[in-house]
């Protein structure tokens, strides 16, 4: 039995281990904690078995600036990570679903993910090149994706996503 519930207080380290341990490197891990040093996280939830957090997904804030420098607010998913020992058993599926859920009530419109592109798919997600909207740095344009959460949310928005500073380099 799965539990998603928003991150609390004391669930720092967890979060910083399930993390370190599903990328093989604390850079992801880090940046959480910075992140949240700095009050700039959407949305940050966990994924409960037993009471032992095994999953984590973040939400952080971003803009799209477009060519007459008209700029609008979105959010990005990630990190997200789950424990090594608990991965395709449809845990990671639960956060990203919880997520888009909750912050579709929250009222926000479009979330952007740059990721696995036989992942997020089944969330809704579709290449944001579609919409106009890249990121500052070039990629292949399948692992750069938008998903509206409200009808229309994607249609006349275009330009460079940015992201919160921290997450250059990592
Ligand atoms: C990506 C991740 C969060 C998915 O969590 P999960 O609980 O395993 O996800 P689910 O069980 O809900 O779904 C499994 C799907 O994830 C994708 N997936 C899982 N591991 C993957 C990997 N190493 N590479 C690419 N895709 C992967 C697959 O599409 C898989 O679908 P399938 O089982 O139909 O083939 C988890 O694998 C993870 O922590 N990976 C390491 C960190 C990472 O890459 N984070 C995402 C950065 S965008």
């Amino acid at each position: 039995m799965i539990n998603i519930r928003p991150e609390l207080p004391g669930d720092e380290e967890a979060i910083w281990q399930v993390n370190e341990a599903a990328f093989g490197r604390a850079a992801e891990a880090d940046l959480v904690d910075v992140l949240r040093r700095r009050n700039v996280i959407t949305l940050s939830l966990v994924a409960e078995r037993e009471g032992e957090i095994v999953g984590h997904i973040l939400f952080t804030p971003v803009t799209i600036t477009d060519e007459a420098g008209g700029v609008v607010t979105a959010v990005a998913l990630g990190p997200m990570a789950v424990s090594p020992a608990c991965q395709r058993e449809g845990i990671g599926s639960q956060l990203v679903q919880t997520g888009i859920t909750m912050l579709r009530q929250a009222g926000h419109e479009i979330v952007i993910v740059l990721g696995h592109p036989e992942f997020y798919p089944r969330f809704g997600f579709e290449p944001a090149s579609r919409s106009g909207i890249r990121w500052e740095i070039e990629v292949p344009d399948e692992v750069f994706m938008a998903l509206a959460l409200q009808p229309g949310a994607l249609a006349g928005v275009t330009g460079v996503v940015r992201y919160q500073p921290e997450f250059t380099g990592v």
